[in-house]
């Protein structure tokens, strides 16, 4: 077989279609409102409670509203190609499967690789704000605040700080991998419970804080450029955009929707519904939450592990804050659950595909689950919460998604081509505007924005060039992993 054939080796729909219809692992109880809710259930998290605020008070001002507009619209255009394929290929694997489907073998690792990184990562990030909000119930309930140097990792943006090691957050994720192995399923009722809650909170803090807003904070809206003590440049259009590019963490998580396909009753009508109802709901939400937190207090306040806790403190409102509080850190744990599960997930299905060795999809021989990608990705979880910057390690979680998204974008495109006589439950409108724009705002949203500065076009905004090339990096890992194995040990190269 010629490399172009193997690298381009696919399993087909029908085959996937067969594994989802045959498949009588789970059983199959999940309306669309609870599916909605395991969506809302691993969107809403760090990037409303944690990065709104920061990024506001470094990169946006009141502007931060945009910056969330920015970031949904691209957002948006992938969660109608992820709509279209979820009720076309209702199967777990999310993006890796839809990939190994349509575009082959090595697109499909290149996915999969990409995603176990950013689902890790993803948990760190959650993980550090966890922790930012345990911090802040212990300081306020029981007047408790640990060594300043466990308190957060080190940051060369704040040298000064006396912070090393992030010990909370490192601990929960330690938790969560331990209790993901002695069982799978902490329950979809459990879920729904969290998420309501989390909603109750989000709520919470734009009626209560819609009372105090001082529409003065609003004012300058996009606050002048200036230049930040490392010399970086913030506010003006290019720190609105830049911070999209960070809160773009908040409007990604339907794609762990599709780990719940098979215990689905009617996936191929609810999955795509729950994708974008999830996403509108969270959307609605963020942009009433980012405007009320802005008005509340001026905007360099909210620079805090904690954003949400500071400007209800700030306020003397602690009876609202502790509410919120509580909420936030259950809310954040269903996103802990949801990507540290998916990431286990998506390590095991590379591996009994053959792309990995197998040791790693062998389950646990007394709980049944995928202990060693479960207990390695603790690990590397832990460790990275606990030594790096929220923000660093966001924005390569975030280069990882936008990536996966162009490929969705793209595939769905070039599957209305190629198969146009799949059934498709939803069909995207507009899937020719839709998906290219799916892919430009994301591209933008990665290397910056084309603008017109000084009589010449520059790009403004995007992630740090350090954030591109370690996922240059990461990607080249891989390359190297897949030419070294999976090319001959996957399961369709052996005829499988
Ligand atoms: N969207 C999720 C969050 O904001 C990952 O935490």
């Amino acid at each position: 077989m010629g490399l172009f054939a193997e690298i381009t080796r696919h399993k087909s729909v029908e085959r996937l279609q067969a594994v989802a219809g045959g498949s009588r692992d789970f059983r199959r109880v999940l309306g669309v409102w609870q599916l909605t809710a395991i969506g809302i259930g691993a969107i809403i998290g760090v990037g409303i409670f944690v990065l709104a605020g920061q990024q506001a008070a470094i990169n946006a001002g009141p502007a931060v509203t945009i910056s969330f507009i920015v970031a949904g619209i691209g957002s948006a255009c992938a969660a109608l190609s992820y709509a279209e394929f979820s009720g076309m290929i209702p199967v777990t694997g999310s993006a890796y499967t839809y990939g190994y489907a349509v575009l082959g073998e090595l697109l499909a690792w290149i996915i999969g690789w990409d995603l176990i990184l950013e689902y890790a990562l993803i948990v760190a990030v959650v993980a550090i704000g966890w922790s930012g909000y345990v911090q802040a119930l212990l300081a306020q309930l029981f007047g408790v605040h640990l060594p300043v140097w466990l308190q957060g990792a080190y940051d060369p943006a704040n040298p000064g700080s006396g912070k090393v090691f992030d010990v909370i957050s490192a601990g929960i994720s330690l938790v969560i991998a331990w209790m993901l192995t002695i069982k799978t399923e902490w329950g979809a009722r459990a879920n729904t419970v969290i998420v309501v809650i989390k909603v109750i909170g989000v709520a919470l803090v734009i009626a209560v804080g819609a009372f105090y807003v001082n529409p003065a904070n609003w004012h300058p809206f996009v606050p002048a450029l200036a230049k930040g003590a490392n010399g970086a440049s913030h506010f003006g259009w290019g720190g609105v955009l830049a911070a999209s590019s960070i809160v773009f963490f908040a409007c990604f998580g339907y794609d762990t929707l599709t780990t719940a396909a098979e215990e689905s009753r009617n996936p191929q009508r609810d999955l795509p519904r729950a994708v974008l109802l999830s996403l509108a709901i969270s959307m609605a939400l963020y942009l009433a939450v980012s405007l009320v937190l802005t008005g509340m207090v001026p905007y360099p306040e909210l620079n805090s592990p904690a954003p949400v806790d500071a400007a209800f403190k700030a306020l003397h409102l602690d009876w609202v804050r502790g509410i919120i509080n509580i909420a936030a850190v259950a809310g954040l744990t269903s996103v802990l659950f949801a990507f540290m599960l998916g990431a286990a997930r998506i390590w095991f299905a590379l591996s009994r595909d053959g792309l990995l060795p197998r040791w790693f999809s062998r389950v646990h021989p007394r709980y049944g689950t995928p202990y060693r990608p479960t207990a390695i990705l603790g690990v590397f979880s832990a460790l990275v919460a606990g030594f790096l910057p929220i923000n660093e390690v966001a924005e390569l979680v975030n280069i990882g998604t936008l990536s996966a998204f162009i490929v969705i974008c793209l595939a769905v495109l070039v599957l209305r081509v190629r198969r146009p006589d799949v059934p498709r439950t939803f069909r995207s409108p507009a899937l020719w505007l839709v998906a290219p724009v799916g892919m430009l705002f994301s591209l933008f949203l990665i290397i910056g924005w084309p603008w017109w500065q000084g009589g010449h076009l520059a790009l403004i905004g995007g992630l740090k060039s350090i954030t591109i090339w370690r996922f240059v990096v990461w990607l080249v890992i891989g390359l190297l992993l897949y030419f070294s194995y999976g090319i001959r040990h996957s399961a369709l190269a052996r005829g499988e």
